[in-house]
């Protein structure tokens, strides 16, 4: 019953199995290998569209990287202010860019249009003493498991295109709000005006697979020199573009992302079928926040269920008893229907 988080599973076998494959014998280093080159292919077959793609380790190197790649001097970066960029990267985005992240309000994780036009008028283009917009940033799915429907992704970008500012996702979990909207990734991206993507795969069944990719590869003619700098031009790159294979091939990404976007639905049932719990808002995708009475999360991790307490983010609703707690739940490819059942009983 672990709910820790969807980074606590290991790979999927279709992808150890990929990673053991290309163990095997000679490969030219540094992202030219012949399979680099064949999943850069994939990626444009599911992007619909030529886009630059550029492999990386973590989704904290994806974000802050592709922060760089629009970095101005004096540069401001809009996000949500509960987003992984700003909350919980330890200011790595800061660090790569010598800019600053402006954190915007929104309910439910998201970022509210009003609000990031009010932001973004704080720092008019020729006030030189405030600092000048460098890019807005929006997380899919967000971090506390909702999911930007296509208007919202597009009314975002129509602000950020009226104030000249690239769109980036920190698409973590993309592949998740990808199943849970059910449209096609062009539709998710450039299609609703995103110009940026990190796009992740370690929480979702790879084993460290990133990367960042560009709806337009003119704008990423910098980014081998921004990867290289940042010590994340891996040499035996090969070892990304396998688990990328296995997880582009045959719609694996999706269907991991629709079993854990399942499992985290069934979970939900649960929690609203239990006099102990109650959900603190809808989940849209692979997490879960319920809040649940205190006497019962002893219990419940004595049992050996792993999850974790959770703030009330920004403007939610959800009022929390005294002898009530908030904690989040993560499903991932790994979960089963009969730890998400067993938990289900303790939980009743
Ligand atoms: C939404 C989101 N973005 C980015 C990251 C960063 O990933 P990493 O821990 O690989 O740097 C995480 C990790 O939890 C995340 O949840």
């Amino acid at each position: 019953m672990i709910f820790a988080s969807d980074n606590w599973a290991g790979a999927h076998p279709k992808i150890a199995e990929s990673l053991t494959r290309h163990a095997a014998g000679f490969a030219s280093a540094y992202g030219s290998s012949d399979l680099d080159k064949q999943v850069e292919r994939a990626f444009n077959e599911i992007f619909e569209r030529e886009v630059a793609v550029f492999f990386v380790g973590t989704g904290t190197a994806a974000n802050s990287l592709s922060m760089s790649a629009v970095a101005r001097p004096a540069g401001v970066a809009f996000c949500h202010r509960e987003a992984h960029m700003i909350a919980d990267e330890a200011g790595a985005p800061e660090y790569f860019t010598h800019g600053r992240l402006c954190p915007v309000d929104g309910p439910l994780g998201k970022l509210e249009p009003e609000a990031l036009e009010a932001a973004i008028s704080h720092y008019p283009p020729q006030f030189i003493h405030s600092g000048q917009p460098a890019a807005v940033s929006i997380t899919q799915t967000t971090e506390i498991g909702t999911v930007y429907d296509l208007d919202s992704i597009r009314a975002i970008s129509e602000i950020a295109r009226r104030h000249g500012l690239p769109l980036h996702m920190d698409g973590a979990r993309f592949a998740n709000g990808l199943a849970s909207l059910d449209v096609s990734a062009a539709e998710m991206t450039w299609k609703s005006g995103v110009d940026i993507v990190s796009f992740g795969g370690t929480k979702n069944g790879c084993w460290c697979a990133e990367a960042v990719v560009f709806m337009d590869p003119d704008k990423a003619r910098d980014f081998p020199f921004i990867r290289k700098r940042a010590a994340q031009l891996f040499s035996k790159s090969r070892f990304i573009a396998a688990q990328f294979d296995a997880y582009l091939k045959d719609g694996l990404w999706l269907e991991t992302a629709r079993h854990s976007n399942a499992m985290a639905a069934r979970l939900a049932r649960h929690v609203e079928a239990s006099a102990n719990a109650r959900l603190a808002w809808a989940p849209q995708a692979n997490e879960v926040f319920p809040i649940i009475k205190l006497s019962k999360v002893d219990e419940l991790k004595g049992a050996g269920a792993a999850f974790y307490p959770w703030h009330p983010p920004h403007g939610s609703a959800a009022e929390i008893g005294s002898d009530e707690t908030m904690t989040r739940f993560v499903t991932s490819f790994a979960t089963t229907g009969a730890e998400v059942d067993r938990f289900g009983e303790l939980l009743a």
